[in-house]
């Protein structure tokens, strides 16, 4: 990736933008009562309410079938929804489809690209289909912040996987989106690639553009959002600050495996949040694993406390709740 190029990109992304003194606390979507039944009647969208905030990235997350790539084609106006309404940045994305549709850039699923086309010439004709007249200089500055100005006269089919990916992303780009979707943009994408595309998308939201990913992977949604919103069965389930959803994770379990089984947890012991499992073979400890210094002295301290009760554990183990454990579990729930 080249820095300085996309310095440019931010600038000219900036300058364009007629909505720059816009509020920031107005949403930038929203989506409300939305309703989608497919035409073989299934029901792929259930009252779907959720705003995007402007200049954050949303990470939609949820298992295959939940309707991620649904919701995003009704939001772009690729598939008509059945009830309820979208507004992009206050345009009706039925009413006033093209205002809505031409401040939207979508890098879809499925990657469908012109195999015998060059870069250059798809990432400029894409421009054209949102009316927007020649800007040769704009195409320069994506195909830079992409490093594929290298590959701008390649025909697409001699590109490898992750540049055909970037090519996607560059026409989404090409007619100066302010809200881009990215539809699983990691899926089958092996690891180093993945980083390299985590990192052009947090320098595109820099710039200013505001960025809904949908995601299957639990990881993705915790290195990259802003807040996270879970889908399951076409319904919203969670939506919350990631760095809000971390604390909420942060509890620590620290589990004994004891000698003797427990009939019940020991009265001495009642100061401890403390659970017998396991048909009282093990004791579960819960305790706050974000604040730096308790953690050892909490466990010393039972640890003592148990060998007074007289109570003996042949082995020992730690975890920490996360994102994974709630995704189950919400997953679980519905289902
Ligand atoms: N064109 C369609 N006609 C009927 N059912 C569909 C159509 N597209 C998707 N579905 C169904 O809707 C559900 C959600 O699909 P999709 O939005 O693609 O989920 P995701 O992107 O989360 O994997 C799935 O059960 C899928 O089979
Ligand atoms: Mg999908």
């Amino acid at each position: 990736m080249d820095p300085s190029s996309l310095n440019d990109l931010h600038q000219a992304s900036r300058l364009n933008d007629p909505d720059a003194s816009r509020s920031v606390a107005e949403p930038v979507i929203s989506i409300s009562g939305l309703d989608k039944v497919y035409a073989g009647g299934f029901h792929a969208l259930k009252a779907v309410d959720l705003s995007i905030r402007r200049g954050e990235i949303f990470a939609l997350l949820g298992p295959n079938g939940a309707g991620k790539t649904t919701l995003i084609s009704v939001v772009c106006g690729l598939v008509n929804p059945s009830g309820g309404e979208v507004r992009v940045d206050g345009f009706d994305n039925v009413r006033d489809y093209r205002q809505a549709r031409a401040l939207i850039g979508l890098v879809p699923q499925e990657l469908t690209n012109e195999a015998f086309e060059t870069v250059w010439n798809t990432v400029s004709f894409s421009r054209g289909l949102f009316g927007k007249s020649p800007d040769p200089a704009h195409i320069e500055r994506v195909l830079k912040s992409l490093a594929l100005w290298d590959k701008r006269n390649n025909r697409l089919i001699t590109l490898s996987g992750g540049m055909k990916r970037r090519v996607l992303i560059a026409k989404a780009l090409s007619h100066e989106p302010r809200i881009l979707f990215l539809d699983e943009p990691t899926a089958g994408v092996d690891v180093e690639l993945r980083r390299d595309m985590w990192d052009v998308v947090r320098q595109l939201r820099d710039s200013g553009v505001t960025i809904i990913l949908t995601t299957h992977y639990i990881e993705e949604a915790e290195e990259m959002a802003d807040r996270i919103g879970v889908i399951n069965g076409g319904q919203i389930v969670l939506v919350e600050e990631k760095a809000a959803l971390m604390r909420k994770l942060g509890s620590k379990q620290l589990t004994l495996h004891l000698h003797a089984p427990l009939a019940e947890v020991p009265v001495a012991l009642a100061d401890y949040d403390l659970q017998l499992a396991a048909d009282g073979s093990e004791l579960i400890y819960t305790y706050d694993g974000t604040r730096d210094g308790d953690e050892g002295s909490s466990i010393t301290a039972l640890l003592g406390d148990l060998d007074a009760a007289g109570i003996a554990f042949k082995d020992l183990h730690t975890r920490q709740s996360s994102l994974e454990d709630i995704f189950v579990d919400l997953v679980k729930e519905r289902t």
